[in-house]
């Protein structure tokens, strides 16, 4: 398809549409819109992780050049409901709204000092003199775990789940393991950290928001404030980057609306990427006890996941890592559990494929080593257990093709070839390891709404009040759009990231393509009607008196489909019309769609070549193949697996957020110690669909992918860790320290 094609538009690899306004700097984010007499707060951080302000002295701060206000505990205003938004998440949180004096985490919020240049705020918040009362702090995990609380849910499943008769499973192994695996905090580091512009309007507020939920923004901002919903306003045209961070409010959202208040101005907060660390979430650490069993021929018996991980003093918040384990394989016995543990850190929050990408690496571990156990291949040991329907509660699922991907991978990685035992092969002072594991992650969809508008020059304005965070969204809805009206893509125009268009759910959970993308498919089947009617009734056009039902629009054309000569453009209707053509759908999910699970799969295989003497660990290449319905853009469905991947091994090999069990500070807040990939780090990563269109999902086939690629990759480099050198690492991330201890 070039760029003005229309008829196949869907999985075209169509460039971004909106890659020249990011290329050439036109797109702007959210710290870029700049109101008339646009002021800057600067955040004030806790410096200890647990007890009371005793002071807060801003006389010097005050007085410093450019200064216009500070908001602390002591002046700022009462809220309802102590500030506790009564919007659940993922949009609300609990927050740090400087309703009382107590520090619950380091780097929890305590004062914003607002300037006329950010210049000025920064070095007046340096002046801020804030004196503690300490109380002892709960840091260390491990010393904690014996006060961990079942949540009230996990993933909105029960914290406990069980099926079968677990005993009885356990009792019919023949080959048992028992393993307990770790992972770290780590951090979202997006390009663009969290920012917001607030600007009142006598009682109306626009929040400029860097944000992956405008609509859960307002209203959790209004809730929060106490004012009615219709008076805010969240804009959001660019995202650079949300990976979960960006799907709920912070406190800087709300701070930043109370000081514009305060100041009568419009006030900006940009989050800097050490306060990234603490205030914004992070993915919270996990201690997963999994335990399997089978029989001698590999049939798995049972199932065992216990997740332990942590959450703030104050909020609950579920790293719900089992979900994966109740539907992945075919064990007829099983019982997963999930409990928290508190500490004095800024609550977690969803980091991309939360749950599945900490669960996968323990389940895929678990697996590997049972099937050393076994002495059965890997591969061999996944599809003999390979699952027709979830385990927990018996759902056949809409799709599923993971079959496919195991046999595509393994040809395309030459799993064939691999030597059974470990530390087989050698390559000069390099020991080579093969492993792999499963992904899988939830199709999930939500009810969604759309507008489409025939323009007075023949062009289609679509819109939805969604969010795109890099992932494509404009692309890919332009594509849905200019398909099913029978339009060139460069005759759509498609918005998107403000309130005042048609409400769009989070784009989280992987969902806005599956669930914004049959809204935008139902309005434009809808104007598709509205102008094929008003053509053939219209007595100016050349379609007029055409049976309704042979009219169609082909390539921006109205066509009479039985006489070629009978056709006219798009922009001749709507000169015509003279005001704007307009249709707005909402598209949900089946009332009965909760009787199947939805889920996409895939298949990854792994090499690592490990310095016998260093340890040091390279990935020359990862080979995945993925089972996630019809694809929307060739291109754009690529780089969202490919960066899964290499956030897969950046979690395998590189990510941890560290902090100091004295102090309770996180001592690593900063890209030079907080390790993420560059290039270097990363080589060959392959990675090829089975397009199977899931029909039973919705109209569209499609299946979101934006957190599957991170699922499995850990887990295939651990197994590919253990195979090159004997050596198995069950605690993330798998660092050289630990291999040549
Ligand atoms: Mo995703 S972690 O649900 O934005």
């Amino acid at each position: 398809m070039n760029d003005d094609g229309w008829a196949d538009a869907i999985g075209a690899p169509l460039d971004r549409t909106d890659g020249p306004q990011k290329a050439t700097g036109a797109a702007r984010y959210a710290a870029e819109f700049a109101p008339d007499k646009l002021c800057h707060g600067v955040m004030v951080l806790s410096t200890i992780p647990r007890g009371r302000i005793v002071s807060l002295d801003t006389s010097r701060a005050q007085h410093a050049p450019g200064v216009l206000f500070i908001l602390t505990h002591r002046n700022a205003p009462v809220l309802p409901h102590h500030g506790l938004a009564a919007v659940k998440p993922p949009a609300g949180r609990v927050l740090s709204l400087f309703q009382d004096d107590v520090v619950h985490y380091d780097r929890q919020p305590i004062a914003v000092v607002v300037a006329d240049t950010f210049e000025q705020a920064t070095a007046a918040a340096a002046l801020v003199r804030v004196t503690y009362a300490a109380q002892p702090a709960v840091i260390d995990f491990n010393a904690a775990k014996p006060h961990a609380h079942k949540p009230k849910e996990a993933g909105r499943k029960p914290p406990d789940v069980a099926w079968g008769d677990p005993a009885a499973g356990e009792r019919a192994a023949e080959v048992r393991i028992d393993i307990t695996c770790t992972t770290p905090m780590q951090n979202h580091n997006p390009l663009e950290p969290h920012a917001t512009v607030a600007h009142w309007e006598g009682d109306r507020l626009t929040l400029y928001d860097a944000t992956q939920y405008v609509s859960g923004v307002r209203e959790t901002v209004a809730k929060t404030l106490g004012i009615d919903a219709d008076r805010v306003r969240v804009v959001s045209p660019f995202v650079g980057g949300g990976f979960g961070s960006k799907g709920s409010v912070w406190s800087h959202v709300v701070l930043a609306a109370i000081c514009a208040q305060k100041v009568d101005r419009p006030v900006k907060i940009v989050v800097d990427r050490q306060q990234m660390f603490g205030p914004v979430g992070g993915r919270p650490q996990t201690s997963q006890r999994i335990a399997l069993g089978a029989t001698r021929d590999g049939a798995l018996t049972h199932v065992r996941h216990d997740v332990l991980s942590h959450t703030s003093e104050f909020e609950d918040f579920v790293e719900p890592s089992a979900l994966i384990t109740q539907m992945l394989y075919a064990y007829p016995h099983g019982s997963t559990t999930h409990r928290l543990v508190k500490l004095n850190t800024g609550t977690p929050t969803f980091q991309r494929a939360p749950g599945e990408a900490t669960g996968s690496f323990a389940l895929e571990v678990a697996l590997d080593e049972l099937a050393y156990a076994l002495k059965m291949d890997p591969l061999a040991l996944r599809l003999k257990n390979h699952a027709e329907k979830t385990a927990d509660d018996g759902k056949p699922f809409t799709s599923k093709h993971l079959r496919e991907c195991y046999a595509q991978a393994a040809e395309r990685f030459g799993w064939s070839r691999r030597p059974a035992a470990p530390r087989s092969i050698e390559r000069g002072s390099m020991l080579v390891g093969w492993g792999m594991a499963t992904a899988s992650y939830p199709a999930n969809r939500m009810g969604a709404s759309a507008r489409a508008v025939l323009q007075p020059d023949g062009t289609i304005l679509v819109q939805s009040g969604s969010q795109d965070i890099g992932t494509g969204t404009y692309t890919v809805m332009t594509q849905v759009a200019a398909e099913t009206l029978g339009v060139p893509v460069s005759h759509v125009h498609f918005e998107l990231g403000d309130t005042t268009l048609p409400q769009a759910p989070v784009s989280g959970g992987s969902m806005t393509a599956a669930s914004v993308g049959p809204a935008v498919q139902a309005v434009c089947q809808k104007l598709r009607g509205q102008l094929v009617d008003r053509a053939v009734a219209d007595a100016s056009s050349p379609l007029h008196g055409v049976p309704r039902e042979r009219a169609a629009i082909d390539g921006g054309w109205l066509v009479a489909l039985d006489e070629s000569h009978r056709r006219e453009s798009l922009s001749a209707l709507a000169g015509r019309a003279g005001t704007p053509i307009e249709a707005t759908a909402e598209a949900k999910p089946a009332d009965d769609a909760k009787k199947l699970a939805a889920h996409s799969f895939g298949a990854v295989f792994a090499e690592v070549h490990v310095d016998r003497d260093l340890g040091e660990i390279r990935v020359p290449r990862v080979v995945a193949t993925y089972d996630v319905g019809r694809r929307l853009n060739a291109k754009t469905a690529l780089s969202q697996l490919q960066g899964g991947i290499v956030w897969g091994i950046s979690m395998a090999l590189l990510e941890h957020t560290i902090i100091d069990p004295h102090v309770g500070r996180i001592v690593n807040a900063n890209l030079a110690e907080y390790h993420v990939p560059v290039n270097a780090d990363i080589q060959a990563i392959d990675v090829t669909f089975v397009d199977n269109p899931d029909l039973r999902f919705n109209p569209l086939g499609i299946r979101g992918i934006g957190e599957i690629g991170i699922t499995g990759v850990a887990g295939a480099l651990a197994n590919a860790v253990y195979h090159a050198t004997g050596r198995r690492i069950r605690d993330l991330p798998i660092t050289l320290d630990k291999l040549i201890a």
